[in-house]
């Protein structure tokens, strides 16, 4: 009986986890390009935040940016170093940029990260025809919330 409950449980909270992950279609901005409600309702892990951002097939945020924290090599001067970015924007602020920098900067050549519509579409390989199947955003819901977990910890001494 008590095990029951338990099991019970467990499918009950995992559930209410999945209910909650916000898709990329679903995300509100608000008036500042900000979004202020986490994507998942779980707590970004900051250490594998800064592992997406130094991974190309990931955030490969380092090609565009400079970041002291991270020991990657060959970081990219396109965009402005995120050193001290946690003192400069909110962490609604940091969501709203990395799900989609055009909010806030429009025209940016950053790229959406949490996004599945709205850009030219990649062609099929034989046809030269753009795609069907929509197209997985960049990084997954709690991958964005790693990543702003660690854009966080970037504050200026
Ligand atoms: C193709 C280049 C490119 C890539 C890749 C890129 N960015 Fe950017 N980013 C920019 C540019 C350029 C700006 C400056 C805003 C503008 O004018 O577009 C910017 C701005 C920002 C800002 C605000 C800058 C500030 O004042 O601190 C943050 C934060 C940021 N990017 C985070 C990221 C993160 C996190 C990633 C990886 C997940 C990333 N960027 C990937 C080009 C890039």
């Amino acid at each position: 009986m008590k095990l029951t409950s338990v099991t019970l449980a467990a499918a009950l909270i995992g559930s209410a986890a999945f209910a909650a992950e916000v898709g990329p279609k679903e995300v509100k901005f608000n008036d500042d390009s900000a979004i202020e409600m986490s994507l998942t309702g779980v707590a970004g892990d900051a250490a594998n935040g800064a592992v997406i951002m130094a991974t190309r097939s990931k955030g490969n945020c380092v090609a565009c940016h400079q970041i002291t924290a991270l020991s990657a090599p060959f970081q990219g001067n396109v965009g402005p170093s995120l050193d001290g970015a946690s003192d400069r924007w909110s962490a609604g602020e940091l969501r709203g940029l990395v799900v989609n920098a055009k909010m806030m900067f429009e025209g940016s050549v950053m790229p959406a990260f949490y996004r599945v519509d709205g850009f030219t579409r990649p062609g099929d390989g034989y046809t030269g025809k753009a795609g069907t199947e929509p197209l997985p955003p960049i990084l997954t819901a709690q991958e964005i919330e790693d990543v702003v977990a660690f854009l966080t910890t970037l504050k200026d001494e």
